[in-house]
């Protein structure tokens, strides 16, 4: 076997190298046909192929020289990464580059919140700068393909990917999404800073039952198309690169094998021409499901489907061929799938350009730490605040900081963590300790989070009664939540309920910080603290931007983007719920309140639990300031509207209290009668509005009415005439400016 000649050496220049075809100034279409024309069924399949990085270059060089590689995931280095990309550009018959993937999920080295934190923020600009940051840090490592948005809509706190998606509404989604494609994908392809986006997991995969992971979807027809689907119709419109299959089914079909979603619905009703990758062997996975009698019927029905590359189970490159032959694969749809790939691969400049400069290092720049902050800082959501606990005052002089997470540098990043150091990762104890004039007493008292041991509780006490002020820093470790981390009760795990509930005996105001992957059942918590903060894993800069938000110099303005439940038996628990013929009144009687002996008929028949009444612990939308807000005087530029109106809202906002600070304003749409039910509320626009202590500025929303449209009882998607009504409100639950308008 050959070896490998080339000695790495950092002064591997960047050769623009065009080994492949000789077309350079003709349209990518025209070059990947030129291209497509010259390959043998074994090269075709080379690319449909993508490979999980070896550890040995020369095996991983072997199989590129044998054309079977198209993608190779998880390899990263600039310098490994030209080795590899030459042996292909060089030593292979056609030239063809490899598209090199990774997991860049919530950062590559500078570590954003998981994007279940950067949701909170409502923060469109700042997300998508977290994802150009996460672009030149992973194309500076030669990675240009990531696997990244996920934008599963997910309404059940069980489910551990909770944490890498946006939470439970489809507009809030949706427009994260798209952000963070565009922060990926830049405005050009084919700069070497792009890099490829992946719309995932296509689709359904966060109705997983009982929100455990991989489980089956039971998705009924109108509930895809108007709450599961959007997201990616909106990936597909902004030109996301690439789609990748769930591994559930979707009532008995799974998506690896679903044409209706990667064929009717992306490319004849969406025109996206992305390439379509399969997740982790979910083709292969479907033995397990049992809709595939084989691996050759696993190849045949995964790309007739409509899958293009396949992710590490082989069965394309092992089956294809004798497929092909025996009719049961066509050669157009091969060709097809082939063109996907190659199409990105010259669109990413990947032909023109293959290598990567070694010379570039741009991790953790100044200017990628200061942005992450902003968006660690808004992604914080305050959760209660009593007698104005926060911030701390001057006379704030010593603190007991203690917990679990209070130090915990790569718990705090939070899942899909795989190249941010934990050494950069700035911890609340790092971050305190660094304050002028603040004496901290430092006591984690649980060695982690699912420590079953109380022991350290009783120094953690000791150091609170000597403190002015507590911070108990806990929640969940990172493995607890994210792929295959799902959870059957999400209370605060081992002895973090004990912690909080002893320093809350102590007397001395206690600040409750949780870093968790998911909204956690915290009521008792919340009784038991002055004031709680909500960061969900925030990454590198958690810490610095705790000790801002707890001394005043920044002031918080996340919001829930996932509704918190009050007990886990409500799951799944969403704002935009139907009303149910039933609704609940919220007088019920609940079951400690409920005489011995009653009669049947004297308890409330409408939906609600005995045990939990029906509402949330916080609403999706919800949280505090420093500062208060009030809204008021809400205006509409028509009352009667057609469907190709844009309805303009206006309202005036005031910051009615003394620290300036940033609203996130919400508008909430309910289409009154529908042909089909119709949810109680939908978020249709949102807004973040700075003002001073004291200032009142008019704010406006602009609703087009055509996003009205919802799909019909008969499965048509359009406006339908009648009433609607409308709310500005500070969250999900908030009714006080309501207004009305009709459809005509
Ligand atoms: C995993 C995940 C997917 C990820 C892929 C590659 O199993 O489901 O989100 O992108 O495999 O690591």
């Amino acid at each position: 076997m050959k070896r490998i000649l080339y000695t790495i050496s950092l002064g591997l220049a960047m050769v623009a190298c065009s080994s492949g075809p000789q077309t350079n100034n003709s349209s990518v279409d025209q070059r990947v046909e030129d291209l497509l024309a010259k390959m043998t069924l074994e090269e075709k399949l080379g690319q449909l192929n993508q490979v999980s990085a070896m550890d040995n270059l020369e095996d991983m060089a072997a199989q590129i020289r044998m054309g079977r590689v198209g993608s190779i995931l998880n390899g990263v280095g600039a310098a490994r990464i030209n080795v590899l990309q030459r042996v292909a550009v060089e030593e292979t018959r056609l030239g063809i580059p490899i598209l090199m993937s990774r997991d860049v999920i919530h950062g590559y080295k500078t570590i954003a919140p998981i994007p279940l934190g950067q949701a909170a923020s409502f923060d469109l600009d700042a997300v998508q700068e977290a994802a150009r940051i996460a672009a030149i840090e992973a194309t500076t490592d030669g990675v240009r393909w990531t696997f990244s948005p996920m934008i599963d809509i997910a309404r059940d706190a069980r489910w551990g990917r909770i944490a890498e998606g946006y939470g439970e509404d489809t507009y809030l989604t949706t427009q994260m999404g798209v952000a963070t494609i565009k922060g990926y994908q830049g405005d050009d392809l084919s700069d070497p800073t792009s890099i490829a986006a992946c719309a995932k997991h296509f689709c359904g995969y966060g109705a997983s039952e009982g929100g455990r992971d991989y489980n089956s979807a039971n998705i009924p027809p109108r509930q895809l198309l108007d709450v599961y689907l959007p997201p990616f119709k909106a990936a597909a419109k902004a030109g996301a690169a690439t789609f990748m299959t769930s591994f559930n089914e979707i009532d008995g079909v799974p998506s690896t094998a679903n044409a209706y979603i990667l064929k009717t619905q992306l490319r004849d009703e969406w025109h996206s021409d992305a390439m379509v990758v399969t997740d982790w062997a979910s083709s292969a996975e479907m033995l397990a499901h049992g809709n595939c009698s084989d691996r050759a019927d696993v190849a045949a029905q995964s790309i007739n489907a409509g899958v293009d590359m396949e992710m590490v189970a082989e069965t394309f490159i092992q089956n294809l061929p004798d497929l092909i032959k025996d009719g049961r694969v066509k050669m157009s749809t091969v060709d097809n799938a082939v063109r996907n790939v190659l199409r990105l691969k010259f669109r990413l400049g990947l032909f023109d350009n293959p290598y990567v400069d070694e010379n570039k290092n741009v991790a953790y720049s100044p200017e990628f730490i200061e942005k992450t902050l902003k968006l660690t800082t808004e992604s914080a959501i305050l959760l209660k605040n009593d007698n104005k606990t926060l911030p701390f005052s001057s006379k704030v002089k010593t603190i007991a900081l203690v917990g679990p997470m209070a130090d915990a540098a790569y718990e705090q990043s939070g899942t899909w963590t795989f190249d941010g150091e934990a050494e950069h990762t700035i911890t609340p104890l790092k971050a305190l300790q660094s304050l002028e004039g603040v004496k901290v007493l430092y006591e984690p008292a649980l060695t982690h989070c699912r420590d079953q041991k109380a022991a350290g509780i009783a120094s953690a006490v000791a150091k609170a009664k000597q403190a002015d002020v507590v911070v108990c820093v806990v929640g969940e470790e990172a493995i607890m939540s994210g792929e295959a981390h799902s959870l059957a009760d999400i209370n605060l795990y081992g002895k973090q309920k004990d912690l909080i509930e002893a320093l809350s005996k102590t007397g001395k105001p206690l600040v409750t910080v949780i870093m968790a992957g998911r909204p956690l059942t915290i009521a008792k918590q919340i009784e038991e603290s002055n004031a709680l903060l909500y960061m969900f894993h925030p990454g590198t800069t958690g810490g610095t931007a705790l000790a801002d938000l707890l001394f005043g110099k920044a002031v918080p303005s996340g919001k829930t983007p996932v509704t918190f439940p009050y007990m886990v038996g409500q799951l799944p628990i969403y704002y935009n719920h139907k009303n149910t013929g039933r609704p609940a009144a919220g007088t019920e009687l609940l079951i400690d309140q409920t005489p011995v002996g009653a009669g049947q008929t004297s308890l409330g028949c409408s939906s609600y639990w005995l045990d939990a009444g029906y509402g949330p612990l916080f609403p999706f939308g919800y949280g505090l300031s420093y500062t208060t807000f009030e809204y008021s005087n809400v205006k509409l530029s028509a009352t009667e509207l057609k469907v190709n109106d844009t309805l303009k809202v206006t309202f005036d906002l005031a910051n009615t209290g003394e620290y300036d600070a940033t609203e996130i304003c919400q508008l909430y749409v309910r289409d009154l009668v529908g042909s089909v039910t119709r949810p109680v509320k939908e978020l249709k626009g949102f807004k973040r509005v700075a003002l001073k202590a004291g200032e009142k500025k008019q704010v406006e929303f602009e609703l087009p009415i055509s996003e009205l449209a919802f799909t019909t009882l008969d499965m048509q998607n359009r406006v339908e005439p009648g009433d609607f009504k409308l709310w500005v409100a500070a969250n999900s639950d908030d009714n006080s400016n309501e207004a009305s308008f009709t459809v005509k």
